[in-house]
């Protein structure tokens, strides 16, 4: 009786605690959520929704500052000031009433000077470079030599007739931007410490992988076009959005949502902004790749919950209907690019060279109705995983890390995997007829 007893009241305490566990975790996980989406010091500025007339400043103060910019055309007296209307930690301040393609100077109280390029206007043919890190999200020397390597390049081949004094127009990530779970401590260690001279004078467009999505920091640090500020066609969401860029349209979705409802709306956007789309060249940005066999599998329904899979059969065919160029995804941490392609929407083994590929040498040439995209997975500008390379669609497959540098001009878009050691792992260019007059 007394062992029975004994037992009854054990067990009654071992419900005890494991309640308590319960109550406690369930109260400490959403406070350490919330307590993790903030980082109490100060950040240099970053630039975002860079246009051709405005261009918006974040940056970050230990204390509440009511701050006040001064900007002006570049090497010159700083003659323009905007003051913020209260004191506050997290800074976002927008610059107005600026000139397209234009080189501005700026200085947030007596901090350091810093320099600025606006945007082209979407009509000008101007040639462009972008640079895009691919699943970035750790900054250890193997990414500081990706960089460095990819800088280096863009040093020493400078596009012809490009105006723009940077290096290059604009930094894109293809998403997972701070490991591990993207919390502000994580952007805070792997982007705003180790990128304090390029954040403030580029404009960072950063997709969304599924890493960030393990915390709120990243709708917090960064803002996005979705009322169509920069051109497109308004979403309402920041999981999806467009802007042009002079003559490149640029589209970027949130592939980690596709399973909830934020994305519900995704679709029948994405097609209404493509179909108004008059830009030369038009690049779609996400993170899980449609096609792929690296350190991810596109074909499995369970690697990712299927986020490759609704890729490949709910956006793919959008994109093609409205003849995308160029498709940039992560994810897999390494580099994989397709041919010219367009109607695959299975797993790999329904991949029939002589049906998808439209054109199967670089230069591709697009015909005239604009079908067809290049696919390209740009994940190893950190990390290199292993994985089979074997998807037939995908030409190129190699385990090197890199990252991308895209040039466009009015006749051709080109792109160059510039590896860690600084050579050219991969090349391709695309070309597409003149539009009728
Ligand atoms: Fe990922």
């Amino acid at each position: 009786m007394r062992v029975r007893a004994l037992s009854a009241l054990a067990l009654r305490w071992l419900w005890w605690i494991v309640a308590i566990v319960v109550v406690l975790y369930a109260i400490g996980r959403p406070v350490q959520l919330v307590w993790q989406s903030h980082y109490r010091g100060d950040r240099e500025p970053w630039l975002q929704l860079i246009g051709p007339y405005s261009v918006q400043l974040h940056w970050q103060s230990r204390e509440p500052q009511q701050s006040v910019v001064r900007y002006g055309l570049a090497s010159t007296p700083l003659q323009r000031q905007q003051r913020e209307e209260s004191a506050v930690t997290e800074h976002r301040l927008q610059l107005t009433c600026l000139e397209p393609a234009t080189r501005y100077d700026y200085q947030i109280d007596a901090g350091p000077r810093y320099s600025f390029t606006t945007a082209p206007l979407p009509t000008d043919r101007q040639p462009l470079r972008f640079w895009i890190q691919g699943d970035p999200g750790r900054y250890v020397a193997e990414t500081a030599a990706v960089n460095r390597a990819a800088w280096h390049w863009m040093a020493q081949q400078p596009l012809p007739q490009r105006q723009s004094q940077s290096l290059f127009d604009l930094w894109f990530t293809t998403g997972d931007n701070a490991y591990p779970s993207g919390k502000q401590l994580d952007f805070q260690r792997h982007l705003f410490e180790p990128y304090t001279e390029l954040l403030p004078t580029v404009g960072y467009w950063p997709t969304y992988g599924n890493h960030d999505a393990r915390r709120f920091s990243f709708y917090r640090l960064f803002d996005f076009p979705d009322q169509a500020e920069l051109g497109g066609v308004p979403s309402a969401s920041e999981h999806y959005y467009s802007f042009d860029y002079g003559m490149v349209h640029w589209v970027m979705l949130d592939s980690h949502s596709l399973l909830f409802s934020v994305t519900m709306g995704l679709q029948g956007w994405l097609d209404r902004d493509l179909a108004a789309n008059r830009q030369r060249w038009t690049v779609v940005l996400f993170h899980h790749p449609p096609y792929t066999r690296g350190s991810h599998d596109s074909d499995s329904v369970t690697d990712s919950r299927g986020r490759m899979v609704r890729a490949r059969q709910q956006i793919v065919p959008i994109l093609e209907r409205h003849g995308v160029d160029l498709v940039l995804s992560g994810h897999s941490h390494l580099y994989e690019r397709s041919h010219l392609m367009a109607g695959h929407y299975g797993s790999s083994h329904t991949f029939e060279p002589a049906t998808h590929w439209l054109d199967s040498r670089s230069p591709y040439v697009k015909a005239a109705d604009q079908r067809g995209s290049l696919y390209l997975v740009v994940g190893a500008s950190y990390d290199l995983a292993n994985g089979p390379l074997d998807h037939p669609a995908m030409a190129v497959a190699t385990r090197e890390r890199g990252s991308l540098v895209v040039d466009a001009d009015y006749q051709q878009l080109t792109g160059h995997y510039i590896g860690i050691d600084g050579e050219v792992v991969d090349q391709f260019v695309l070309q597409k007829p003149l539009p009728s007059p």
